[in-house]
Protein backbone atom coordinates (compact mmCIF):
# COMPACT_ATOMS: atom_id res chain seq x y z
CA UNK A 1 0.00 0.00 0.00
CA UNK A 2 1.29 3.12 -1.24
CA UNK A 3 1.76 6.06 2.22
CA UNK A 4 0.89 9.60 1.49
CA UNK A 5 3.06 11.96 2.10
CA UNK A 6 4.50 11.89 5.75
CA UNK A 7 5.65 15.80 6.12
CA UNK A 8 3.83 16.77 9.08
CA UNK A 9 6.02 14.17 11.19
CA UNK A 10 8.87 15.65 10.14
CA UNK A 11 10.64 19.14 10.57
CA UNK A 12 10.91 20.00 7.01
CA UNK A 13 9.80 23.73 6.01
CA UNK A 14 8.25 23.80 3.01
CA UNK A 15 11.22 26.32 1.33
CA UNK A 16 13.20 22.81 1.44
CA UNK A 17 13.43 20.20 -0.97
CA UNK A 18 15.74 17.59 0.58
CA UNK A 19 15.99 14.46 -1.58
CA UNK A 20 19.33 13.65 0.32
CA UNK A 21 18.00 10.32 2.56
CA UNK A 22 21.30 8.58 1.61
CA UNK A 23 23.58 11.02 2.63
CA UNK A 24 21.32 11.81 6.02
CA UNK A 25 17.69 11.58 6.96
CA UNK A 26 16.18 14.20 8.85
CA UNK A 27 15.05 12.95 12.51
CA UNK A 28 10.77 12.42 12.77
CA UNK A 29 9.49 15.18 15.35
CA UNK A 30 8.56 12.63 17.85
CA UNK A 31 11.78 11.12 17.44
CA UNK A 32 13.85 14.36 18.34
CA UNK A 33 11.37 14.97 20.96
CA UNK A 34 11.91 11.20 22.75
CA UNK A 35 15.79 12.20 22.70
CA UNK A 36 15.20 15.15 24.15
CA UNK A 37 13.68 13.53 26.85
CA UNK A 38 16.39 10.77 26.82
CA UNK A 39 18.98 13.42 27.35
CA UNK A 40 17.31 14.98 30.27
CA UNK A 41 17.64 11.87 32.10
CA UNK A 42 20.98 12.44 32.24
CA UNK A 43 20.32 16.04 34.07
CA UNK A 44 18.66 13.85 36.77
CA UNK A 45 20.81 11.17 37.09
CA UNK A 46 19.46 9.75 40.36
CA UNK A 47 16.64 8.88 38.17
CA UNK A 48 18.43 6.47 36.25
CA UNK A 49 18.38 2.93 38.24
CA UNK A 50 20.69 -0.16 37.32
CA UNK A 51 18.14 -1.82 34.56
CA UNK A 52 17.76 1.48 32.62
CA UNK A 53 21.37 0.43 31.24
CA UNK A 54 19.27 -2.75 30.14
CA UNK A 55 15.97 -2.24 29.34
CA UNK A 56 16.24 0.62 26.35
CA UNK A 57 19.22 -0.95 24.64
CA UNK A 58 16.87 -4.34 24.73
CA UNK A 59 13.97 -2.33 23.47
CA UNK A 60 15.51 -0.92 20.87
CA UNK A 61 17.33 -3.99 19.61
CA UNK A 62 14.68 -5.75 19.34
CA UNK A 63 13.36 -3.14 17.27
CA UNK A 64 16.13 -3.58 15.14
CA UNK A 65 15.80 -6.91 14.84
CA UNK A 66 11.92 -7.38 13.95
CA UNK A 67 12.36 -4.93 11.21
CA UNK A 68 15.20 -8.00 9.34
CA UNK A 69 13.61 -11.30 10.71
CA UNK A 70 15.66 -12.02 13.55
CA UNK A 71 16.36 -11.98 16.71
CA UNK A 72 17.26 -9.75 19.76
CA UNK A 73 19.97 -11.88 21.07
CA UNK A 74 21.78 -11.58 17.29
CA UNK A 75 21.72 -7.95 17.56
CA UNK A 76 24.72 -6.07 18.54
CA UNK A 77 24.49 -2.07 19.27
CA UNK A 78 27.37 0.06 17.46
CA UNK A 79 28.37 3.26 17.09
CA UNK A 80 29.04 3.21 13.19
CA UNK A 81 29.39 0.37 10.41
CA UNK A 82 33.44 1.02 10.74
CA UNK A 83 33.03 -0.56 14.32
CA UNK A 84 30.93 -3.26 13.15
CA UNK A 85 33.62 -4.31 10.18
CA UNK A 86 36.17 -4.14 12.40
CA UNK A 87 34.27 -6.40 15.14
CA UNK A 88 33.43 -8.45 12.66
CA UNK A 89 36.61 -9.09 10.16
CA UNK A 90 38.50 -9.77 13.72
CA UNK A 91 36.42 -12.46 13.79
CA UNK A 92 37.22 -14.36 10.28
CA UNK A 93 40.24 -15.94 9.29
CA UNK A 94 41.87 -16.22 6.53
CA UNK A 95 44.48 -17.54 5.23
CA UNK A 96 47.52 -16.16 2.62
CA UNK A 97 46.70 -18.38 -0.22
CA UNK A 98 42.65 -17.28 0.09
CA UNK A 99 40.63 -13.80 -1.25
CA UNK A 100 38.64 -10.90 0.28
CA UNK A 101 35.90 -9.96 -2.36
CA UNK A 102 34.75 -6.37 -2.32
CA UNK A 103 33.05 -4.12 -5.08
CA UNK A 104 34.27 -1.41 -6.64
CA UNK A 105 33.40 1.97 -4.92
CA UNK A 106 32.08 0.45 -2.00
CA UNK A 107 31.89 2.53 0.57
CA UNK A 108 35.33 3.64 2.46
CA UNK A 109 34.60 2.37 5.73
CA UNK A 110 34.17 -1.62 4.04
CA UNK A 111 36.71 -1.39 1.96
CA UNK A 112 39.79 -0.13 4.20
CA UNK A 113 38.72 -2.95 6.64
CA UNK A 114 38.85 -5.51 3.99
CA UNK A 115 42.76 -4.02 2.92
CA UNK A 116 43.72 -4.00 6.54
CA UNK A 117 42.69 -7.80 6.89
CA UNK A 118 44.30 -8.94 3.24
CA UNK A 119 47.38 -7.17 4.30
CA UNK A 120 47.41 -8.01 7.83
CA UNK A 121 46.61 -12.21 6.05
CA UNK A 122 48.93 -11.65 3.17
CA UNK A 123 45.57 -12.59 1.37
CA UNK A 124 44.30 -10.88 -2.25
CA UNK A 125 41.80 -8.78 -2.40
CA UNK A 126 39.51 -9.10 -5.20
CA UNK A 127 37.43 -5.77 -6.80
CA UNK A 128 34.72 -6.53 -8.19
CA UNK A 129 34.30 -3.74 -11.27
CA UNK A 130 31.20 -2.32 -12.10
CA UNK A 131 29.51 -4.16 -14.62
CA UNK A 132 28.83 -2.45 -17.99
CA UNK A 133 25.10 -3.00 -17.68
CA UNK A 134 24.87 -1.94 -13.97
CA UNK A 135 24.05 -5.25 -12.70
CA UNK A 136 26.36 -6.36 -10.00
CA UNK A 137 24.91 -9.86 -8.80
CA UNK A 138 26.43 -11.73 -11.98
CA UNK A 139 30.24 -10.12 -11.16
CA UNK A 140 30.15 -11.12 -7.78
CA UNK A 141 28.99 -14.01 -8.08
CA UNK A 142 31.90 -14.94 -10.64
CA UNK A 143 34.35 -13.45 -8.45
CA UNK A 144 33.85 -16.35 -5.54
CA UNK A 145 35.36 -19.83 -5.97
CA UNK A 146 37.29 -22.27 -4.09
CA UNK A 147 39.90 -19.65 -2.58
CA UNK A 148 37.37 -17.08 -0.91
CA UNK A 149 37.29 -16.58 2.69
CA UNK A 150 35.19 -13.45 3.04
CA UNK A 151 32.60 -11.72 0.39
CA UNK A 152 31.96 -8.03 2.07
CA UNK A 153 29.19 -6.24 -0.24
CA UNK A 154 26.10 -4.00 0.36
CA UNK A 155 22.80 -4.71 -0.59
CA UNK A 156 22.13 -1.63 -2.58
CA UNK A 157 25.24 0.18 -3.79
CA UNK A 158 25.87 3.63 -2.19
CA UNK A 159 26.90 5.22 -5.39
CA UNK A 160 24.85 3.78 -8.22
CA UNK A 161 21.94 2.33 -6.12
CA UNK A 162 22.29 -1.07 -7.99
CA UNK A 163 20.47 -3.94 -6.01
CA UNK A 164 22.52 -6.85 -5.51
CA UNK A 165 20.95 -10.16 -4.91
CA UNK A 166 22.36 -10.54 -1.76
CA UNK A 167 20.42 -14.26 -1.66
CA UNK A 168 22.53 -15.73 -4.22
CA UNK A 169 25.13 -14.32 -3.42
CA UNK A 170 25.01 -15.71 0.05
CA UNK A 171 23.90 -19.52 -1.66
CA UNK A 172 27.30 -18.91 -3.24
CA UNK A 173 29.37 -18.06 -0.43
CA UNK A 174 27.82 -21.26 1.65
CA UNK A 175 28.75 -23.32 -1.04
CA UNK A 176 32.68 -22.42 -1.05
CA UNK A 177 32.35 -22.23 2.71
CA UNK A 178 33.05 -18.12 2.08
CA UNK A 179 31.70 -15.71 5.27
CA UNK A 180 29.33 -13.08 3.92
CA UNK A 181 29.11 -10.02 5.62
CA UNK A 182 26.37 -7.22 4.52
CA UNK A 183 26.37 -3.66 4.82
CA UNK A 184 22.85 -2.56 4.41
CA UNK A 185 23.48 0.83 5.83
CA UNK A 186 21.75 2.36 2.30
CA UNK A 187 18.54 -0.27 2.23
CA UNK A 188 17.92 -1.55 5.88
CA UNK A 189 14.83 1.05 6.59
CA UNK A 190 13.59 1.26 2.80
CA UNK A 191 14.17 -2.04 1.13
CA UNK A 192 12.29 -5.44 2.74
CA UNK A 193 15.28 -8.52 3.84
CA UNK A 194 14.48 -11.29 5.94
CA UNK A 195 17.60 -12.30 7.37
CA UNK A 196 15.85 -15.99 7.56
CA UNK A 197 16.08 -16.20 3.60
CA UNK A 198 19.34 -14.57 3.51
CA UNK A 199 21.20 -15.99 5.98
CA UNK A 200 24.70 -13.99 6.34
CA UNK A 201 27.35 -14.46 8.55
CA UNK A 202 27.12 -10.82 9.71
CA UNK A 203 25.21 -7.85 8.61
CA UNK A 204 25.82 -4.06 9.46
CA UNK A 205 23.86 -0.88 8.85
CA UNK A 206 24.44 2.17 10.07
CA UNK A 207 21.01 4.11 11.70
CA UNK A 208 21.28 7.77 10.42
CA UNK A 209 19.80 7.19 6.99
CA UNK A 210 17.13 4.70 6.09
CA UNK A 211 16.72 3.88 9.70
CA UNK A 212 15.62 7.61 9.84
CA UNK A 213 17.83 7.38 13.63
CA UNK A 214 20.41 9.22 14.89
CA UNK A 215 24.26 10.12 14.01
CA UNK A 216 26.57 7.40 16.16
CA UNK A 217 24.28 4.61 16.50
CA UNK A 218 23.62 1.66 14.30
CA UNK A 219 23.46 -2.12 14.19
CA UNK A 220 25.10 -5.41 13.78
CA UNK A 221 23.76 -8.76 13.34
CA UNK A 222 25.82 -11.46 13.70
CA UNK A 223 24.34 -15.13 13.10
CA UNK A 224 23.57 -17.22 16.05
CA UNK A 225 26.58 -19.21 14.69
CA UNK A 226 29.13 -16.53 15.32
CA UNK A 227 28.01 -15.48 18.80
CA UNK A 228 30.77 -17.25 20.70
CA UNK A 229 33.01 -14.62 18.91
CA UNK A 230 35.50 -12.26 20.16
CA UNK A 231 34.31 -8.75 20.64
CA UNK A 232 36.16 -5.74 19.88
CA UNK A 233 36.65 -4.14 23.26
CA UNK A 234 36.67 -5.34 26.77
CA UNK A 235 33.73 -3.57 28.61
CA UNK A 236 32.17 -4.62 31.51
CA UNK A 237 28.65 -4.16 29.55
CA UNK A 238 29.40 -7.16 27.48
CA UNK A 239 30.20 -9.54 30.18
CA UNK A 240 27.46 -12.12 31.22
CA UNK A 241 26.94 -10.93 34.99
CA UNK A 242 26.96 -7.18 33.88
CA UNK A 243 23.60 -6.74 35.89
CA UNK A 244 24.86 -6.96 39.19
CA UNK A 245 26.89 -3.99 39.56
CA UNK A 246 27.89 -5.07 43.51
CA UNK A 247 30.08 -7.87 42.05
CA UNK A 248 31.50 -5.91 39.04
CA UNK A 249 34.97 -6.25 40.30
CA UNK A 250 34.76 -10.21 40.45
CA UNK A 251 35.89 -9.76 36.89
CA UNK A 252 34.22 -12.55 35.50
CA UNK A 253 35.05 -13.73 32.18
CA UNK A 254 32.31 -15.02 30.73
CA UNK A 255 31.15 -12.76 28.03
CA UNK A 256 27.52 -12.69 27.53
CA UNK A 257 26.56 -15.97 25.46
CA UNK A 258 24.49 -13.84 22.67
CA UNK A 259 25.29 -11.33 20.04
CA UNK A 260 25.15 -7.88 23.16
CA UNK A 261 28.88 -9.48 23.63
CA UNK A 262 29.73 -7.52 20.63
CA UNK A 263 28.02 -4.32 21.92
CA UNK A 264 29.84 -1.13 22.22
CA UNK A 265 31.16 0.12 25.28
CA UNK A 266 28.57 2.88 27.01
CA UNK A 267 25.65 1.88 24.48
CA UNK A 268 22.86 2.25 26.77
CA UNK A 269 23.26 5.81 25.49
CA UNK A 270 20.04 7.47 27.06
CA UNK A 271 20.02 10.34 24.43
CA UNK A 272 20.31 8.34 20.95
CA UNK A 273 18.60 5.11 22.42
CA UNK A 274 14.85 6.64 22.45
CA UNK A 275 15.68 8.17 18.93
CA UNK A 276 16.30 5.21 17.16
CA UNK A 277 13.56 3.64 19.23
CA UNK A 278 11.14 6.24 17.73
CA UNK A 279 12.21 6.02 14.34
CA UNK A 280 12.24 1.67 14.34
CA UNK A 281 8.59 1.94 15.61
CA UNK A 282 7.40 4.44 13.40
CA UNK A 283 9.26 2.26 10.17
CA UNK A 284 8.11 -0.66 11.36
CA UNK A 285 4.11 1.12 12.16
CA UNK A 286 4.69 2.14 8.32
CA UNK A 287 5.93 -1.15 6.79
CA UNK A 288 9.20 -1.39 4.96
CA UNK A 289 7.79 -2.90 1.93
CA UNK A 290 5.12 0.13 1.70
CA UNK A 291 7.94 2.76 2.12
CA UNK A 292 9.96 1.07 -0.96
CA UNK A 293 6.35 0.74 -3.00
CA UNK A 294 6.17 4.62 -1.99
CA UNK A 295 10.12 5.51 -3.00
CA UNK A 296 9.84 3.38 -5.80
CA UNK A 297 7.11 5.79 -7.39
CA UNK A 298 8.58 9.23 -6.53
CA UNK A 299 12.38 7.95 -7.94
CA UNK A 300 10.28 6.33 -10.85
CA UNK A 301 8.08 9.99 -11.73
CA UNK A 302 11.10 11.97 -11.16
CA UNK A 303 13.27 9.85 -13.50
CA UNK A 304 10.66 9.97 -16.39
CA UNK A 305 10.34 13.41 -15.97
CA UNK A 306 13.99 14.09 -16.28
CA UNK A 307 14.47 11.25 -19.37
CA UNK A 308 11.46 12.76 -21.76
CA UNK A 309 13.50 16.26 -21.44
CA UNK A 310 16.47 14.23 -22.40
CA UNK A 311 18.92 15.50 -19.46
CA UNK A 312 19.31 11.97 -17.90
CA UNK A 313 21.22 8.89 -19.23
CA UNK A 314 19.70 5.68 -19.21
CA UNK A 315 19.94 3.84 -15.23
CA UNK A 316 21.48 1.08 -13.60
CA UNK A 317 19.96 -2.53 -14.70
CA UNK A 318 18.40 -3.19 -11.18
CA UNK A 319 17.96 0.47 -9.48
CA UNK A 320 17.02 0.39 -5.89
CA UNK A 321 13.36 1.59 -5.80
CA UNK A 322 14.22 4.39 -2.99
CA UNK A 323 17.51 5.31 -4.94
CA UNK A 324 17.89 7.79 -7.99
CA UNK A 325 21.38 7.83 -9.28
CA UNK A 326 21.80 9.62 -12.23
CA UNK A 327 24.34 10.39 -15.04
CA UNK A 328 24.17 12.46 -17.31
CA UNK A 329 24.71 13.07 -21.06
CA UNK A 330 26.51 16.12 -20.75
CA UNK A 331 28.51 15.34 -17.46
CA UNK A 332 27.41 17.56 -14.30
CA UNK A 333 29.11 20.80 -13.26
CA UNK A 334 31.52 20.88 -10.10
CA UNK A 335 29.88 22.79 -8.28
CA UNK A 336 26.15 21.51 -9.51
CA UNK A 337 25.16 20.52 -5.59
CA UNK A 338 26.18 23.41 -4.26
CA UNK A 339 24.53 25.53 -6.74
CA UNK A 340 21.17 23.59 -6.29
CA UNK A 341 21.43 23.39 -2.21
CA UNK A 342 21.43 27.69 -2.38
CA UNK A 343 18.16 26.88 -3.53
CA UNK A 344 17.45 24.93 -1.41
CA UNK A 345 17.21 21.68 -3.43
CA UNK A 346 19.39 19.02 -1.78
CA UNK A 347 20.82 16.07 -3.57
CA UNK A 348 24.68 14.66 -3.54
CA UNK A 349 27.39 14.11 -5.93
CA UNK A 350 29.03 10.78 -5.55
CA UNK A 351 31.96 10.08 -8.47
CA UNK A 352 30.16 11.12 -11.78
CA UNK A 353 26.92 10.20 -10.26
CA UNK A 354 23.66 12.65 -8.22
CA UNK A 355 21.92 10.92 -5.88
CA UNK A 356 18.37 11.91 -5.36
CA UNK A 357 17.10 10.21 -2.30
CA UNK A 358 13.40 10.80 -1.00
CA UNK A 359 11.77 10.03 1.68
CA UNK A 360 7.86 10.22 3.19
CA UNK A 361 8.47 13.89 3.65
CA UNK A 362 8.91 14.70 0.00
CA UNK A 363 6.01 16.37 -1.77
CA UNK A 364 4.99 17.39 -5.54
CA UNK A 365 5.89 20.79 -4.93
CA UNK A 366 9.27 19.52 -3.91
CA UNK A 367 9.74 16.94 -6.81
CA UNK A 368 8.51 20.41 -9.56
CA UNK A 369 11.37 22.01 -7.43
CA UNK A 370 14.22 19.24 -8.18
CA UNK A 371 13.34 19.47 -11.80
CA UNK A 372 13.36 23.04 -12.30
CA UNK A 373 15.94 23.33 -10.81
CA UNK A 374 18.12 20.46 -12.68
CA UNK A 375 16.94 22.41 -15.95
CA UNK A 376 18.29 25.46 -15.18
CA UNK A 377 21.23 24.08 -13.97
CA UNK A 378 22.26 20.64 -15.78
C1 LIG B 1 27.12 2.05 2.53
C2 LIG B 1 27.54 2.86 3.70
N1 LIG B 1 28.07 2.25 4.76
C3 LIG B 1 28.46 2.93 5.84
C4 LIG B 1 28.32 4.30 5.93
C5 LIG B 1 28.78 5.00 7.19
O1 LIG B 1 29.95 4.41 7.70
P1 LIG B 1 30.47 4.74 9.18
O2 LIG B 1 29.34 4.37 10.08
O3 LIG B 1 31.67 3.89 9.35
O4 LIG B 1 30.75 6.20 9.22
C6 LIG B 1 27.80 4.98 4.83
C7 LIG B 1 27.68 6.46 4.85
O5 LIG B 1 27.51 7.11 3.84
C8 LIG B 1 27.38 4.25 3.70
O6 LIG B 1 26.83 4.85 2.64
Amino acid sequence: MPIPCQRELFDVSEDVAYFDCAKMSPLLKAAAEAGISGLMRKARPWEIKAEHFFDESDRVRALFARLIGAAADDVAIIPSVSFGMATVLQNVTVAASQSIVTLAEDFPSTVYAARWLASQADARLVKVARPLDGDWTPAILDAIDGSTALVCTPNVHWVDGGVIDVQAVARRCRSVGAVLVLDTTQSTGALPIDIREVDPDYLVAASYKWLLGPYSLGFLYAAPRHQQGRPLEQGWIARAGARDFRTLMDYGEALDPTARRFDMGERSNFALLPVAGAALEQILDWGVASIAETLGSVTAAIFQRLEAEGLVSPQAARPAPHYLSLRFPIGVGEDIEERLANENVHVSLRGDRMRITPHLYNNEADMERLIAGLRRHL
